[in-house]
């Protein structure tokens, strides 16, 4: 039995969005251990607030990995599990031995501007195969990212520039 032929939706056009899909998991396995070094790595006055606000940041990661994962075996595929093939895929880097807050913030702000980019286009592939719910979970996505970067970007900011 295939999910598909319950779900309504083009085998065809679903296959291009599972395959967006798939680079986005790898995208986001390689930002939570990211994001992990950072929480371990991170020195400086802004220690209290930035540990924990990485492991925050790395559980909304791990929370989305499980959800874009189960969002590709609704649409009939199987998501990979394994870091060697994450990293064949992986857009994002990996990165270790960072201990500055303006480089960790500064390769956030890398990272998301690479996600926003990757999850408008498969928004779009999303749309022409008429899945309207992957569509609507990386609209989410979208949305709590542009408000973080924000936030980073007003927490990189000396208030001096300001004024
Ligand atoms: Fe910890």
């Amino acid at each position: 039995m295939k999910t598909l032929n319950y779900l309504n939706l083009n085998e065809n056009k679903v296959a291009n969005v599972v395959a967006a899909l798939q680079n986005l998991l790898a995208d986001f396995q390689v930002y939570y251990t990211n994001l992990r070094g950072f929480h371990w790595e991170i020195k400086g006055r802004g220690f209290f607030v930035l540990h924990e606000k990485f492991e925050s940041m790395y559980d909304d990661a791990a929370a989305k990995v499980d959800e874009i994962a189960e969002r590709i075996l609704t649409l009939g595929g199987t998501p990979e599990n394994k870091f060697s093939d994450y990293l064949k895929v992986a857009r994002i880097q990996e990165v270790s031995g960072v201990t500055s807050s303006r480089e960790a913030v500064e390769n956030i702000l890398e990272t998301y501007k690479h996600f926003i980019v990757e999850e408008r286009k498969l928004i779009e592939l999303a749309e022409e195969a008429n899945d309207v719910v992957t569509a609507d979970l990386l609209t989410g996505y979208l949305k709590e990212q542009e408000k973080m970067i924000w936030m980073l970007v007003a927490f990189s900011t000396r208030s001096c520039e300001n004024k």
